[in-house]
């Protein structure tokens, strides 16, 4: 776990704020935000569900009809919406970070936790995944060397935008969950 020091400390209880996680497909973001929640007793809310649910559609279909831009363009309205709540636990779409003005929305909104794992990792995750189907379709080549390579592109991006980072590679669900509250 890397530790960067927050701006203000972190009190759960009386903060306002929300915790937003980032990091590449299967990273866990979605998991992890329902747990983190539980144990603070904050709500969580999930990117992706709520760009399928006011689409209608879903991921993949959204990619289909529209391509990656119109996918970005309603994903930057539902962080816009997002940003407005308190106390709540967001797990992100992998991608969010790829707009600047996302990335500042993400700091100012609220502690941004950046969760990771190798490549290897994440692909055989993605494989295993039953929603990686309908919501994950290809960025680039696919496959492995897909997640290689824009993992490599990503990777400055997440850590502009993160005070920290936890890794979730060979980690219980708990440990991650902990390392987050220790990190904030
Ligand atoms: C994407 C990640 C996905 C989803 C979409 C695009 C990306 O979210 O937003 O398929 O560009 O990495 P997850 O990170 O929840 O899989």
């Amino acid at each position: 776990m890397l530790r960067i020091m927050p701006s203000s400390p972190f009190a759960p209880s009386s903060c306002n704020t929300n915790i937003f996680l980032i990091g590449y497909r299967g990273t866990g973001k979605t998991t992890v935000a329902r747990l983190l929640a539980e144990k603070l007793k904050w709500d969580w809310a999930d990117s992706d569900q709520l760009v399928e649910s006011r689409a209608g559609l879903s991921i993949r279909e959204i990619f289909a009809r529209e391509g990656e831009g119109g996918f970005r363009e309603r994903e930057a309205l539902i962080l816009d919406e997002l940003c407005q709540r308190q106390k709540h636990v967001i797990a992100t779409g992998g991608g969010i970070v790829l707009r600047e003005d996302n990335r500042h929305k993400l700091r100012s909104a609220g502690r941004v936790v950046w969760l990771t794992a190798d490549a290897g990792t994440i692909w055989q995750r993605m494989q295993e995944d039953s929603t990686t189907v309908n919501r994950r379709p290809a960025l680039t080549v696919g496959g492995l060397a897909e997640v290689e390579q824009v993992l490599n592109a990503r990777e400055a991006l997440y850590r502009d935008c993160a005070d920290g980072k936890v890794s979730t590679v060979g980690r219980s669900l708990e440990d991650i969950v902990q390392d987050i509250l220790l990190l904030l």
